[in-house]
């Protein structure tokens, strides 16, 4: 993808995410203009300037699929994928994929990302190239009061605003738990030049980091995550203090299926399910401790 192509990538997004929902009766996920889902030009560009792969059709020389990834020390990530409802099921979701993997092979690294188990074309996709789900999560929103929610915290655990001098450790910390690593991310969410992330975290009394979580909010996308922690109680704390941010507004944050306190603490607080998604690898693995909350800006898995 070049520069000059960001229009048409967004537009792309735009347009095929909302026709397969639509298509499979289901609601719609951008519901503002196409000029919103420039966002992911913008971010993943900023991110992984030039790691977006485009297809192009050779007669009309209209961009039929897109995909962005993300490079780093320890896995390559997938972004976001889409093609053209014009031209699916011509195999270009596939060549695009097998590019990607390509790219990660050279450096000999696993490709990760997150797939809706909703959508049986993109989890086809990927199956037939060799992942495997190694986590199931449920989607959830949950539309906040403008007076805030009022949620009851555990006293022991507190929750702060997270600094460039905490990066260090929160990489520490996913490497522990998770076995990955991507410092420039926190970097670039605690720097926060859009003004749209926020990112805090916790730590006991003893100065250890337990756990860190970032959100956006931007129309195109309000989502909690990625963040990851040592325990539930953790994870709860650290949610709820991210939802007091987006009163009046409805996020949407995953949850691991089986962080049962976490997704019932979710409920009480009004959550409701939307989708259930799977994260997925196609090589080395560490299955992780503790608990871990992916999202698509920027796809993390
Ligand atoms: C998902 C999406 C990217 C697929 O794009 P596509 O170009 O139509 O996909 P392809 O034609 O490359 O097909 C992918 C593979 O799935 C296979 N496949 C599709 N349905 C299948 C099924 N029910 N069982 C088994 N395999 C299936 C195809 O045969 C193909 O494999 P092959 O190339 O080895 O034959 C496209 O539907 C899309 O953009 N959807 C909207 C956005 C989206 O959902 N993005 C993915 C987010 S994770």
């Amino acid at each position: 993808m070049l520069d000059e192509d960001w229009q048409e990538v967004a537009k792309l997004i735009h347009h095929s995410t909302n026709s397969w929902y639509l298509a499979n009766g289901k609601n719609i996920i951008f519901k503002g203009p196409e000029s919103d889902t420039l966002l992911f030009c913008e971010v993943y560009e900023d991110l992984d300037r030039g790691c977006c792969l485009i297809a192009e059709c050779k007669e009309t020389g209209k961009i039929a699929g897109s995909c962005f990834y993300h490079p780093r020390k320890t896995h390559v990530s997938l972004g976001i994928m889409n093609v053209s409802p014009d031209f699916f099921g011509q195999g270009i979701a596939g060549s695009l994929l097998k590019r990607i993997i390509g790219i990660a092979e050279d450096q000999s690294l696993p490709v990760r990302l997150v797939s809706s188990a909703q959508n049986l074309d993109s989890f086809s996709l990927y199956s037939r190239q060799g992942f495997a789900p190694t986590q199931a999560f449920q989607d959830m929103y949950l539309e906040v009061p403008k007076e805030g929610l009022d949620i009851e915290l555990f006293s022991e655990l507190r929750v702060a605003n997270a600094h460039m001098e905490d990066v260090e450790d929160m990489a520490e910390l996913e490497k522990n738990l998770c076995g990955i690593e991507r410092k420039k991310d926190f970097q670039y969410f605690i720097e926060n030049k859009k003004g749209i992330w926020k990112t805090v975290l916790c730590r006991n009394d003893q100065g250890q980091l337990l756990g860190f979580l970032s959100s956006v909010d931007h129309q195109a996308c309000r989502m909690i995550g990625p963040g990851v922690a040592e325990d539930e109680k953790v994870a709860v704390s650290m949610l709820a203090d991210q939802l007091e941010n987006f009163r009046g507004k409805t996020p949407v944050f995953l949850l691991p299926v089986t962080a049962k306190l976490a997704v019932q603490s979710a409920y009480s607080w009004g959550a409701r399910n939307c989708e259930i998604h799977f994260s997925q690898c196609n090589g080395d693995y560490q299955p992780p401790k503790g608990v871990v909350m992916p999202t698509f800006m920027p796809e993390t898995s």
